[in-house]
């Protein structure tokens, strides 16, 4: 049988396809996002209908999916490890509400609908990626866990969005470095910072909460780390080039804002092949799983060739 090229559909474990895995973590993860948010009708009415359409509104949920993966690969808690996943995914639907707004990318729309500014005002929607933060830090400490190993999460976590080499510190240079020249090394530390530290948190923190050694952990986050970049560097390439036209964002627009972004330094073509190589190394990191990492990588293949 001919070897499947790079632009195949990715498997993630005995064939089953990477779109049919997907949907189904997404449905596990959906209908625990639910639970765990306050109630549409609760008062306030208007900031938990702001909350619900957020989280709600599409989505990929490749963060709580990765931490489910990692979780499993590592016979970790299910219990334990839904309450990470699902804070996860509320931290990065408040940073994608925050990056819409006027004063940040300024996007009507995300995923095909209007933005949480446009839908519910600007104060709303400032107001809704802060209670998004709040509650997911709520879900945190509340994971059935001896309290020492819940610390360590909480601290892994803030370091990844934080303004020292997270997602705060990633998002500050991204909008300082519009319409400026940037060297690669600048760009490179912009994306592992904005988008890079929050995915490779994913990763880290559901080792952290599953038990591993100190090394396993360190090649994790190195996993982590690599398809985190890689991740932003598809993202820059989605939104110059939509390749399949399934894409919902408008594209274009990063051009617009003279963004620092992979295809303005490199072309689109680079940019692909420097994507590919660092989730090939990611990849890399994780034989010490045997058959249990086919998942993981199964992910990391799907991050390269993602086609939305
Ligand atoms: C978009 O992230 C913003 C970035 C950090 C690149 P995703 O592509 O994960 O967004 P959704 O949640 O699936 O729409
Ligand atoms: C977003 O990067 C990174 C975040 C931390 C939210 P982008 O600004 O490129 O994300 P999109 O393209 O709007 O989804
Ligand atoms: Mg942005
Ligand atoms: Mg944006
Ligand atoms: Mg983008």
């Amino acid at each position: 049988m001919p070897r499947l090229t790079r632009k195949a559909t990715p498997v993630v474990k005995d064939d089953l396809p990477i779109q049919e895995y997907l949907s189904q973590q997404k449905n596990i993860v959906d209908q625990h996002l639910a639970e765990f948010l306050p109630p549409i009708e609760a008062h306030p009415e208007v900031i938990h209908q702001a909350m619900h359409y957020s989280i709600f509104a599409g989505g990929k949920r490749i963060r709580p999916i990765l931490a489910l993966a990692t979780g499993e690969a590592l016979e970790g808690e299910p219990d334990q490890l839904i309450y990470l996943a699902c804070a996860l995914e509320m931290i990065h639907t408040y940073s994608l509400i925050h990056d819409d707004l006027p004063a940040m990318d300024d996007d009507d729309y995300r995923r095909g609908q209007l933005s949480t500014h446009k839908k519910f005002g600007d104060g709303i929607a400032i107001l809704t990626g802060n209670a998004l933060l709040t509650q997911a830090f709520q879900l945190l400490v509340q994971i059935p866990l001896a309290s020492d190993l819940i610390i360590s999460v909480v601290e892994g976590i803030c370091q990844a969005i934080g303004t020292t080499g997270g997602m705060l510190g990633g998002q500050a240079m991204d909008l300082t470095s519009q319409g400026k020249s940037f060297s690669h090394q600048e760009l490179q530390q912009i994306h592992a910072a904005k988008t890079g530290a929050l995915i490779s948190a994913s990763v880290s923190s559901a080792a952290l909460l599953s038990g591993t050694s100190k090394e396993n952990h360190a090649k994790l986050s190195g996993y982590g780390a690599r398809i985190g970049l890689a991740f932003q560097i598809v993202d820059d390439i989605l939104d110059a080039k939509d390749p399949s036209g399934r894409r919902e964002e408008p594209t274009g627009k990063d051009e617009l804002h003279q963004k620092a972004t992979y295809p303005a330094l490199h072309g689109l073509e680079t940019s692909q092949t420097m994507a590919t190589k660092l989730v090939e190394e990611a990849i890399d990191q994780l034989d010490f799983l045997g058959s249990r990492g086919e998942i993981l990588k199964g992910l990391g293949r799907f991050i390269s060739v993602r086609r939305f």
